[in-house]
């Protein structure tokens, strides 16, 4: 329960207590706070963010729908926007030995996951990498007054709900009973699932990008799967650090494609057996990585029902999948 959560401060529990709550995917409840589902830890962390974050203009975050592809663009942003002090081909390049939540870490889990610190941020090298699940509306002003750069991917809902469905079930804790595919995609389509409803979060992010497409990059993981050539050279534009026709021709977009990829990197011994955090396991990142598999997973009726959904909640929007 609440009350035993050592990590959470008297405040923070009475407050949380105040929320509605529903059941969660992996966790026993989630809470919706802000308008959106998670998780007390988060709910804890993303108040301290929010009141303690100070923006830097050269900052990048990548913010992103939780499995829809969050840890193929942090590698990819790191390579970017690292290339000049790590070269792509070197052998030590540190998305060989480190997994790309240790290189881009996440605000809410990482950054301001202690609950008794304050982390001091000032010192980082810049441009400071973050990466976060939190909701636009929800982003500190001081983000969204700053000239600085978020970069946004989500993917179809259907291919999203079956890996986080299958995601939930390998690292829920031992104690907690099995969640069935029919309660996890009921639970989805009312919209409490992790830093849902899915379709606020991804509306938050493309309203924004229409209005300040200099500082909010949308991406769809499908899209990336297409061309992903084409996307990495927007996202350098975007970063303000295009590739020059010289790095074209050596190659460094290719190898930036390769070093990133979900072959390459599902069998590095990092991601084989390394750990993240306390003791998540890396390989759990690393499923499929495949367009299309909830065809393997959802009934007829199911793909009627999450289709109405999306068409009521993002049909006027533009956003398709
Ligand atoms: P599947 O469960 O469909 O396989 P996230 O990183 O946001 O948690 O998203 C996880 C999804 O991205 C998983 O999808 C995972 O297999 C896939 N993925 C992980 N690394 C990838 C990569 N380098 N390229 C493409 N997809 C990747």
């Amino acid at each position: 329960s609440i009350e035993e959560q050592d990590n959470l401060s008297q405040e923070m529990k009475e407050m949380i207590l105040s929320l509605p709550r529903e059941r969660g995917w992996r966790t026993p409840y989630l809470y919706l706070f802000q308008g959106f589902w998670c998780q007390p830890a988060e709910i804890q962390a993303i108040s301290t963010f929010q009141n303690h974050f100070q923006a830097k203009k050269s900052d990048v975050f990548v913010a992103t729908v939780p499995k829809s592809g969050t840890t193929w663009l942090k590698a990819l942003t790191f390579a970017i926007i690292n290339r000049q002090n790590h070269f792509i081909s070197s052998k030590n390049h540190p998305l060989l030995s480190f997994n790309p939540h240790d290189l881009v870490p996440f605000i809410e889990y990482t950054v301001y996951g202690k609950h008794d610190k304050i982390p001091d941020l000032s010192n980082i090298q810049e441009p400071r990498l973050f990466g976060t699940h939190i909701p636009f509306d929800s982003l500190p002003n001081s983000i969204k007054d700053s000239n600085c750069k978020i970069v946004y991917i989500c993917r179809n809902p259907f291919d999203t709900f079956i890996s986080s469905w299958c995601f939930a079930n390998k690292i829920k804790p031992p104690h907690l009973p099995t969640l069935n595919l029919e309660d996890a995609f009921e639970m989805y389509c009312n919209g409490s699932v992790g830093f849902g409803p899915f379709w606020n979060h991804m509306l938050g992010y493309w309203n924004e990008s229409k209005e300040r497409p200099k500082n909010v990059l949308f991406l769809k993981y499908e899209d990336m799967k297409e061309d992903v050539h084409f996307h990495l050279k927007k996202m350098a534009e975007f970063f303000n650090c295009p590739f020059t026709l010289e790095e074209e021709n050596e190659g460094v977009v290719e190898n930036i494609i390769k070093l990133c990829s979900f072959e390459k990197m599902k069998e590095l011994e990092i991601n084989k057996i390394g750990t993240f955090g306390r003791n998540f396991e890396n390989k759990h990142l690393f499923r499929k990585g495949e367009i299309g598999d909830w065809t393997n997973h959802l009934s007829p009726s199911m793909v009627d029902k999450l289709s109405k959904v999306i068409e009521e909640k993002l049909g006027g929007s533009g956003l398709k999948f």
